[in-house]
């Protein structure tokens, strides 16, 4: 699949099909990850995948907005070293593992890890250090029905020309 038609099949998806994801998949997925841009290139970042069904509800109970690990195939845990941009460059890997799940027909959905107070203890679970931070909790498994997917505000709307008010500048380059 072309990466357009990757990022625009991507959808969160909560709901997953009781069907392991395979190995060689997950490790597509987390390939994907590691080539992510990072400021000045420091790859801060590390990759904890959780397949393990007790560990995936320990994880889904301690996620507020998350109950629905517990049913995923697998979750990757996105965690950095406390760099300057950790939290930047661990979202652009993280956005990378959404996209190329989708791209292997995958379903996953983003839960919040940074600034959460369940945070630590995701770390401690994953046994991460405890300096590390948080940046996200994937959950990836196949789609248990096709997502229709969220309203999205128009490219009209969010596209700007040279200049934030300026309706006028398209194409005057
Ligand atoms: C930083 C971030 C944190 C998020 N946290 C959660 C979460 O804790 N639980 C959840 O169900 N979805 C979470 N999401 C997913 C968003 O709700 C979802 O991306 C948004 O509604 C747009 O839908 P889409 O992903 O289908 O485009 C998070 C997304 C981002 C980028």
């Amino acid at each position: 699949m072309d990466a357009l038609k990757a990022l625009t099949a991507r959808k969160s998806v909560r709901s997953y099909a009781k069907k392991a994801v395979p190995e060689r998949i997950l490790e597509k997925v987390v390939n994907a990850a590691r080539l992510a841009p990072s400021a000045c290139n420091v790859q801060a970042w590390e990759f904890v995948v959780v397949t393990d069904a007790g560990l995936l509800s320990a994880l889904a109970a301690l996620c507020d907005y998350g109950s629905f690990i517990k049913d995923a195939g697998a979750a990757v845990i996105v965690a950095s070293k406390d760099t300057k941009y950790y939290l930047e460059d661990g979202c652009a890997a993280s956005e990378n593992i959404l996209i190329a799940a989708a791209a292997c027909g995958l379903g996953g959905c983003w839960v919040a890890g940074d600034k959460k107070k369940y945070a630590p203890k995701v770390l401690d679970l994953a046994g991460l250090p405890e300096d590390y931070r948080l940046v996200s909790v994937l959950a990836l498994g196949y789609p248990r029905a096709k997502s229709a997917g969220v309203p999205k505000r128009p490219l009209s709307e969010v596209l700007h020309w040279q200049q934030f008010n300026n309706k006028a500048a398209r194409g005057k380059r």
